[in-house]
């Protein structure tokens, strides 16, 4: 469900900012995420089951009849612009030109020279942008934003919306103008999403499988409070051990395209060519990628038992191999496992910060959160920001 207050807030903010014109500005919305299971496969060819959910970044917009894209962000509370006619003619991304990298205005830029790119006339906007979702806490903001964008200026220039190559024009964004090789599973999950349901993505093919969450069960979102820079993290490096392993794959066994193609057997054989840390690396990679269909498998059963071990799986995993966790999100998940009801939890999304997903039987959510809260600030001397959320919808036009 979209909240109504972030619609209106939307739409207030943009006549605050451009006044009011003859026609309400139309609003295009774009889900944040979780990801369920399948953490850093995405960009290995592999399978990833994440999860939009009910909180949002909405654009109220208008159309102008220059080629000129004006934006105000409530968050950090500027208006900026840019000209489609000088994004056109530039060859790559250049963020700096737009604002640090990762900024909210070179997201908005490099999504607009993404679609110029791939030969979309587009014609010039004004956009008020508003949000409820978290920034930097790996609940997918910044393709909240890139998406609901595309949708907007997408609308404006009468183009058809199609959710899957939009996807792929707005990881290209992300790649050229906020520095992070990040893999596919974000802008899909923002883009495609189905109420009531998660979606296990093949990040190979692009297939994207419905599967419904059971009704019994509660995903809650604990917040470490630490706030992760993808750009300036270690995620290039883990993505530059996953290539290094599939290199040295490759040089013996010419099929190999990506770890998605490696299983224990090849990894055993290629180990004593290869650094320790990246073997631990692919190790995680090639068990995770099992995972996502293995806790599909459980939703479609209704077996939270054994959705909630797999998830305790994929976080010792994410700990202890591919090294993305901090004490924080371990403490928030042993605290959440340690209640009554609640079958796993693990990180979610890229680590090194930013939230904890809890599943949680309905009926135990509140005792759970409440718990979970207390012992953190205990703990760690830091307060979560813990919330329940819906499997929602993907991007919409209202
Ligand atoms: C970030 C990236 C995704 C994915 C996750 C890790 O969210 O944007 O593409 O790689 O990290 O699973």
């Amino acid at each position: 469900m979209i909240r109504s207050t972030l619609l209106q807030r939307a739409q207030q903010d943009f006549e605050k900012a451009f006044g009011s014109a003859d026609a309400p500005p139309r609003i295009a919305v774009a889900p944040g995420r979780i990801n369920l299971i399948g953490e850093h496969t995405d960009y290995n060819d592999g399978f990833v089951l994440p999860m939009a959910i009910d909180r949002h970044i909405a654009v109220a917009f208008a159309p102008r009849t220059d080629r000129i894209v004006r934006a105000h962000a409530a968050e950090p509370g500027e208006t900026r612009e840019l000209s489609l006619d000088s994004l056109e003619q530039r060859t790559d991304g250049e963020a700096g030109k737009w604002g640090k990298r990762g900024g909210w205005f070179g997201y908005l830029a490099g999504v607009a020279w993404a679609m110029l790119g791939a030969g979309h006339a587009l014609r010039g906007a004004d956009l008020a942008i508003v949000s409820n979702l978290a920034v930097a806490a790996g609940l997918s903001s910044s393709a909240a934003l890139e998406i609901s964008v595309a949708r907007a200026l997408a609308a404006v220039s009468d183009l058809s919306w199609d959710p899957f190559s939009f996807a792929v024009l707005a990881q290209r964004a992300e790649h050229e103008f906020a520095g992070v090789e990040c893999g596919i599973m974000d802008q899909l999950s923002v883009a495609v999403g189905r109420e009531g349901c998660a979606l296990l993505i093949d990040c190979r093919s692009l297939e994207a499988r419905d599967v419904p969450v059971p009704e019994n069960a509660r995903l809650v979102v604990f917040d470490s409070g630490i706030r992760r820079d993808l750009a300036s993290s270690a995620y290039n490096d883990r993505r530059a051990a996953c290539a290094r392993v599939v290199a040295a794959a490759r040089s013996r066994h010419s099929w190999v395209r990506a770890l998605r193609d490696v299983d224990d057997t090849l990894l055993t054989e290629l180990s004593p060519y290869l650094d320790p840390v990246d073997v631990r690396r692919a190790a995680h990679v090639v068990a995770e990628n099992q995972r996502p269909a293995g806790l599909a498998d459980a939703f479609r059963a209704c077996d939270l038992a054994k959705a909630g071990r797999l998830m305790m799986h994929s976080h010792a995993s994410l700990r202890d191999l591919y090294e993305v966790s901090l004490p924080e999100l371990d403490t928030l998940v042993e605290l959440a496992v340690a209640e009554p009801g609640c079958v796993g939890a693990r990180l979610t999304g890229a680590g090194f910060g930013g939230c904890v997903i809890a599943l949680v039987e309905a009926g135990s959510v509140e005792r759970v959160m409440s718990s979970v809260e207390a012992g953190y600030e205990e703990r760690t001397g830091r307060s979560t920001m813990a919330f329940m959320c819906g499997p929602a919808g993907g991007a919409s036009l209202l």
